[in-house]
């Protein structure tokens, strides 16, 4: 059977694989800002739109119904994560637009969001899918389960025709740019 909590763990791979390519960006010291632009947008329409547009308003709140507490345990911890990603996604944006103004000495503080960001987001899908979704699962009935995902399909209807899937384009763009296998070069010294 389909289940809310799997489709939500599906979409954990494109926002690891995301995450992915910005610890790769930092890593590379990249200084395109139109990939440092397309990852915000990217964060703000995929993974902070979308994705926890399901979680916030529709996956918490049957859970809190459920008798989980909003203000301490899994759900409370979540809920704050999503806000200091957010405060780190500000942090990006707001230095891109200094560097992009001619401060160079914005770029540091870029990766330093950045790091900070795929630290939280990779801890804190560790966090749901290991122990919050399987509590989700104990908790809920399989009609419960497909109610769910009936209201996520009602979120993804609130997006423009196809948007989400070219969010995962834009996804797989970025990844074949930033990690791809670099090929083997024929060494000097192997005298070829
Ligand atoms: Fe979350
Ligand atoms: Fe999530």
């Amino acid at each position: 059977m389909n289940t809310a909590t799997q489709n939500l763990e599906n979409d954990h791979v494109y926002i690891l694989r995301l995450i992915d390519v910005m610890g790769k960006m930092v890593l590379n010291c990249a200084t395109d800002t139109v990939h440092m632009e397309m990852v915000v947008n990217l964060i703000k329409t995929y993974a902070d739109g979308f994705h926890h547009a399901k979680e916030e308003k529709v996956l918490f709140p049957l859970l809190v119904e459920k008798g989980f507490s909003n203000e301490q345990g899994p759900v409370s911890v979540m809920l704050h994560e999503h806000v200091e990603g957010r405060e780190f996604v500000t942090g990006i944006s707001r230095r891109i637009d200094v560097y992009k103004a001619g401060n160079v000495s914005a770029l540091p503080e870029i990766y330093q969001y950045m790091q900070g960001y795929v630290d939280l987001l990779r801890a804190h899908i560790g966090k749901e899918n290991n122990v919050l979704f399987r509590m989700a699962d104990k908790a809920l009935s399989n009609d419960e389960q497909l109610s769910l995902l009936n209201k996520f399909a009602a979120i993804e209807n609130q997006y423009e025709k196809g948007q989400i899937a070219e969010s995962i384009l834009e996804i797989e763009g970025l990844e074949a740019f930033y990690l791809e296998d670099v090929p083997e070069t024929i060494s000097p010294a192997s005298g070829l």
